[in-house]
């Protein structure tokens, strides 16, 4: 913990993934929030269906699936229990989990556990909540009018204002986060739509999908959603490795970074593709199978968080089709 003051992506990157980073201690993301993915075993089988459609659209049995900022692995050992239930039974699947902290102990060992995404892969890509823990610079207008980076101490999260903003932040500001005048502040997503469109780049065919709390542009918050979490709570993100750091993510400038053949949806409605929603079953159920009504009703409840407005329905799903070079495969069917 020191005094110094950094611009925020620095300071976030030494917080979040340096030797004594908070995402390098023992317990996991899941020990201080809640993805989709602890929400409900229902999301890893939609994922699961979802690289059942791929393979069919790439005309494979034999495909692969990454799991890019993996945390403990949950995900991709989900989608692998869920496959033969959703389809998927006859599929070859090659599981990567890709995440900077150490391989969990009892993973499943058919999980491949990497620090970067392999390349050249063919099947599904899938980063759920990774690109909200990007590390970003953090810009402020000034009372002049001017964008200045914000700097941060790291012992208290004290913030004060910095040099103007430049170059391509400045480029990227006026595309995608114009000021909203003095006051107004501004989360500089060009590291994210780096990192995304080099994930893209890793897939030589099929599906590359980020899974975030978003924003676009006609509606970005004044003063931007950086904040901080820590064993259930939200908390003032202080950068000295004893909380989560995140920010919503700019998904429309991430989509425009990555190619064509991208779309933007919510969550609640990626998940309706798959199969899911949150309807509750009919109540003729309980008086013919009371067992089967109350199994139904737990699922429906499940699915119910999965897709809620005001909560995980309204992240964003951004999706990028990967075409191999002679561009064969069908179109989409299943997200
Ligand atoms: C919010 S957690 C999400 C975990 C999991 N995907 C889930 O949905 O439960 C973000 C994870 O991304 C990992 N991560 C961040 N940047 C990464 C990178 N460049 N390469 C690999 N993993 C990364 C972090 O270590 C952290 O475990």
């Amino acid at each position: 913990m020191t005094d110094e003051w950094r611009g925020w992506q620095e300071a976030a990157e030494t917080a979040l993934y340096g030797d004594e980073g908070f995402y390098r201690r023992p317990e996991g993301p899941a020990g201080h929030f809640r993805t989709s993915v602890h929400a409900s075993p229902l999301f890893a089988a939609a994922v699961a269906r979802l690289l059942v459609a791929t393979a069919a659209e790439l005309g494979t049995t034999d495909v692969d699936l990454v799991d890019m900022g993996a945390g403990r692995g949950e995900l991709v050992t989900g989608v692998l229990a869920a496959l033969p239930a959703e389809g998927g039974a006859g599929l070859t699947v090659r599981a990567y989990a890709v995440e900077l902290a150490a391989r969990p102990e009892g993973l499943d060992p058919r999980v491949q556990w990497c620090a970067k995404p392999p390349r050249g892969v063919r099947g599904l890509l899938f980063a759920n909540e990774w690109l909200d823990n990007v590390p970003l610079p953090v810009a402020e207008t000034d009372p002049d009018g001017v964008d200045r980076y914000v700097e941060v101490r790291t012992s208290d999260g004290a913030e004060r204002l910095g040099e103007p903003v430049g170059g391509a932040d400045a480029a990227w500001l006026r595309d995608w986060w114009p000021s909203a005048g003095p006051g107004s502040r501004a989360e500089i997503g060009r590291p994210r739509d780096e990192v995304w469109a080099d994930a893209v780049s890793t897939l030589s065919a099929g599906l590359a999908v980020a899974v975030d709390y978003t924003h676009v542009r006609a509606e970005r918050p004044p003063y931007g959603t950086l904040t901080g979490f820590r064993a259930g709570r939200e908390v003032r993100p202080v950068p000295d490795g004893s909380c989560d750091l995140t920010a919503h993510v700019a998904l429309d400038a991430c989509a425009a970074a990555a190619g064509p053949d991208t779309e933007l949806r919510t969550q609640r409605e990626a998940l309706a593709d798959l199969g899911i929603s949150g309807e509750r079953p009919p109540l003729a159920l309980a008086s013919t199978d009371p067992a089967a009504y109350v199994r139904a009703l737990s699922t429906a409840g499940e699915a119910a968080e999965l897709t809620a407005r005001g909560g995980l329905g309204d992240f964003g799903w951004l999706t990028r089709r990967v075409r191999s070079p002679s561009g064969a495969h069908p179109s989409p069917s299943g997200g």
